[in-house]
């Protein structure tokens, strides 16, 4: 079959490269490679969307020559966090900002919506494990959770799964009465909608939707044919179509996306490609920070020492350090240098610059039931890795590669155990129109999952037409905590998430697996002829199907992070020994440093991170710019307007250090 490539390609590039790559990718389809598909998806991008290539505002990364030896901000990580201070310090042109990230730049494949489980654990991942457990993960490979986290520029936002959710008022009203002004709901909605510019045209003249933002908040382009049962069936249980974030979180809808023109609109897309060309920000790609300086008499932060390309290099952060680098890293970094639990540090040989016994502590994740299939009736399968799939998406920007499709429909529920008038929901639901007999090489890439494990759920019902849902936890009560294995930043710390610790976790998880079976039983899931699937997991095969004790079983074998960990080193007053921040997110005990990103929230947030963790840094580069003194001044001079997104800002007292000489250069060891 040949294949019509549009006239503009023939003029420009070869259109007989084109036609072999899309030979390879038909032949990887027929032989079920999907590494393969991925890469020759990757040449036919390059080849065939400038727009995803995007040349021209593609980030600039620094040259090691043309760095100063100090700059007025530091930012380690150019994360979901760091990259929104990036841009927001260096507004101020008398600043100079350097932003360090460990990973590269984005590559175009982590654009295809997708793509996601495919994404991980290749270079732009850091492919955490958890410690083995005997208590969950029980059907993972060797007990072990897979973590990815991003390391790249966007982080894991660069990475995830492109949901834009703001979470539950309550949370943040409940962090402001924890000890923290100024993070109440009231106070940090004006941040969430600075942030974000929103496309949904019913939703442009909301009162809780930002316009004008550098973060694109759209539906996914496409739409799975049955997530219109989805919808009609959740309402049959009682739940309204609503904007979870908005008025109401209650209900469920079709999900909103950090998305560009269908594809994913990371922070680095969003907050960094705009500004890369501002001479006072500097950014640094493959740059990991070892260290942070903090002097020993004075405890005061000074710099970072980093290495790039195997060198190492000293930096001097004239007004402040600040740590960006995910709810995994900061609290290793910040444990590497000298700050945490005193006992602990001690015994790895680490100097001890302050005891704070809180880092790494109160861990907290999302943890979920994987594997929940449902088989139906025909015609309801996905199409994702197929070649009519691939064509539409270089051809007509459209198609079955801009999906979500582990989640069409995003619902957020009540179980027994949660007060179903209080607005207040424990359970998050995600819909998905795929389901793991449809998508053996995603689900044992991505989750980890056991080859035996795998077969004894899904060996009968290969690829028969299904849908799985999984539910979700959304106040974990169990705590977990990050440690370090040794005193060296290449070896990944171990991180221990104590999954169902608390038993109600167990039990509320357990009601969302009643929750999802009772939906198969819809009228509107009746007409698909929505069955469980018949396989139970050997081990809990002797209980009752459907129980609470089979769930309760079920959920230690089949759990699943929802990448969701927060809380390593978590804001709180003075009197909360284990607060490690302060509401101003300055590390307690330790000046010129802060810690900005998910490790901060005091507790997880009842929503999906990448959004709250965006506005935390929203917020964050305020109090810097208060702290600094600078002066905001509005960029209307018409007071009544509204506009949040652009301002200035004067320096009245600072300097600019105008004529830094290069940095100092040392040879790694
Ligand atoms: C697979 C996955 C799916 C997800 N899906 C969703 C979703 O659909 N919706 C949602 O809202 N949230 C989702 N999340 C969560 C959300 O993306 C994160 O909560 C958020 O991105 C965290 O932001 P952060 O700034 O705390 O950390 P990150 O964005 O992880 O940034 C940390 C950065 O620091 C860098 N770094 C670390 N150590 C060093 C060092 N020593 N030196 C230099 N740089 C360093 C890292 O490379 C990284 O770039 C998902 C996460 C993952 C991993
Ligand atoms: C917001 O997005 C719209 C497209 O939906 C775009 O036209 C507009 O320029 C964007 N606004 C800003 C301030 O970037
Ligand atoms: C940055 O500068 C380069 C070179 O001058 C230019 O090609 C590019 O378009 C600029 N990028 C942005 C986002 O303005
Ligand atoms: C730490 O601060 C003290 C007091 O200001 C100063 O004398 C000393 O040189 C500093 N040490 C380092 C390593 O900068
Ligand atoms: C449930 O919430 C409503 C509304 O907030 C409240 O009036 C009621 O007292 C709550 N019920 C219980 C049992 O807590
Ligand atoms: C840290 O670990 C790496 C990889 O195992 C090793 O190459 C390096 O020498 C170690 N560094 C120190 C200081 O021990
Ligand atoms: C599920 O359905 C059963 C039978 O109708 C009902 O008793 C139970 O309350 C339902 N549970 C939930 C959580 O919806
Ligand atoms: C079910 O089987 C498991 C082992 O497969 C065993 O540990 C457990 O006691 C059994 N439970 C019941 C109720 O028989």
């Amino acid at each position: 079959m040949a294949i019509a490539i549009p006239r503009y390609i023939e003029t420009t590039i070869s259109a007989r490269m084109i036609q072999w790559t899309f030979e390879g990718l038909r032949t990887a389809l027929s032989v079920g490679s999907m590494v393969g598909f991925m890469v020759f998806l990757e040449l036919l991008i390059m080849f065939m969307r400038p727009d995803i290539v995007d040349e021209d505002h593609r980030v600039r990364i620094v040259s090691p020559e043309d760095m100063l030896n100090t700059y007025d901000f530091v930012i380690i990580g150019g994360g979901s966090a760091g990259g929104v201070l990036a841009n927001r310090l260096s507004e101020n042109t008398d600043w100079n900002v350097l932003l360090l990230e460990a990973g590269d730049d984005e590559d175009v494949i982590s654009e295809v919506p997708t793509m996601f489980l495919n994404i991980q654990r290749t270079y732009m991942d850091w492919a955490f494990k958890t410690e083995p457990s005997t208590n969950y993960c029980k059907g993972m490979i060797n007990n072990q959770c897979s973590w990815p986290r991003g390391k790249v520029l966007g982080g894991s936002s660069a990475i995830n799964y492109m949901l834009y959710v703001r979470a539950n008022r309550k949370d943040y009203d409940t962090w402001r009465d924890l000890g923290n002004p100024g993070w109440g709901y009231e106070d940090i909605l004006p941040y969430f909608m600075k942030a974000e510019n929103i496309s949904i045209p019913d939703l442009r003249g909301s009162s809780y939707h930002g316009t004008e933002g550098y973060l694109t908040v759209e539906t996914y382009r496409y739409k799975h044919p049955i997530g219109s049962y989805f919808m009609e069936a959740i309402q049959e249980m009682g739940y309204n179509e609503v904007d979870f974030n908005g008025e109401t979180q209650t209900g469920a809808t079709y999900p909103q996306g950090t998305l560009r023109n269908g594809l994913r609109c990371s922070v680095a897309k969003a907050y960094l490609r705009p500004v890369s060309n501002r001479t006072n920000l500097h950014i640094s790609t493959n740059s990991m920070v070892n260290k942070i300086l903090v002097n020993e008499t004075t405890k005061e932060a000074y710099g970072v020492e980093f290495v790039r390309e195997n060198v190492r290099y000293t930096v001097h952060a004239k007004n402040e350090v600040i740590l960006s680098a995910g709810s995994i890293q900061s609290p290793q970094l910040l444990m590497l240098s000298g700050i945490g639990h005193k006992e602990d540090l001690e015994e790895l040989g680490i100097d001890v610059i302050l005891d704070s016994p809180g880092v790494g502590q109160s861990l907290q994740d999302h943890v979920a039931l994987g594997g929940l299939t449902y088989l139906i009736d025909p015609p309801y399968n996905p199409s994702i890795s197929t070649f009519s799939a691939a064509e539409q998406f270089l051809m007509q920007h459209e198609g079955p590669l801009y999906d979500a499709a582990l989640a069409e429909v995003l619902g957020f529920i009540n179980t027994r155990y949660s007060n179903s008038s209080d607005d207040y929901p424990d359970i998050q639901l995600y819909f998905g129109s795929t389901a793991d007999n449809v998508n053996r090489a995603g689900i044992e890439h991505g989750f980890g999952v056991k080859s035996d494990f795998y077969e004894s759920l899904n060996a009968d019902i290969i690829d028969k037409d299904s849908y799985s849902i999984i539910p979700q936890l959304l106040r974990p009560k169990s705590r977990g905590y990050i440690k370090l294995r040794d005193n060296n930043i290449t070896s990944p710390p171990m991180i221990v998430p104590n999954y169902f610790d608390d038993p109600s976790d167990l039990d509320v998880l357990a009601e969302g697996a009643v929750v999802v079976y009772n939906f198969s039983q819809t009228p509107t899931m009746q007409k698909l002829n929505a069955r469980p699937n018949p396989n139970l997991i050997p081990d809990c095969a002797n209980l009752t199907f459907p129980s609470h004790a089979y769930w309760r079983c079920y959920a230690r074998f089949y759990s699943l992070t929802i990448y969701h960990p927060t809380s390593t080193c978590k804001m709180g007053p003075a009197d909360d020994k284990m607060a490690v921040v302060d509401p101003r997110l300055r590390v307690r005990g330790v000046e010129g440093l802060r810690v900005v990103d998910a490790s901060i929230m005091p507790n997880v947030v009842s929503g999906n991170t990448n959004a709250p963790v965006i506005m935390i840094a929203e917020k964050a580069a305020d109090l810097i710019k208060e702290d600094w003194k600078w002066k905001e001044i509005s960029a209307d001079s018409d007071e009544s307007s509204n506009s949040t997104r652009i301002h200035w800002y004067e320096a009245p007292n600072v300097a600019r250090d105008s004529n830094s000489p290069h940095m100092e250069q040392r040879a790694s060891e």
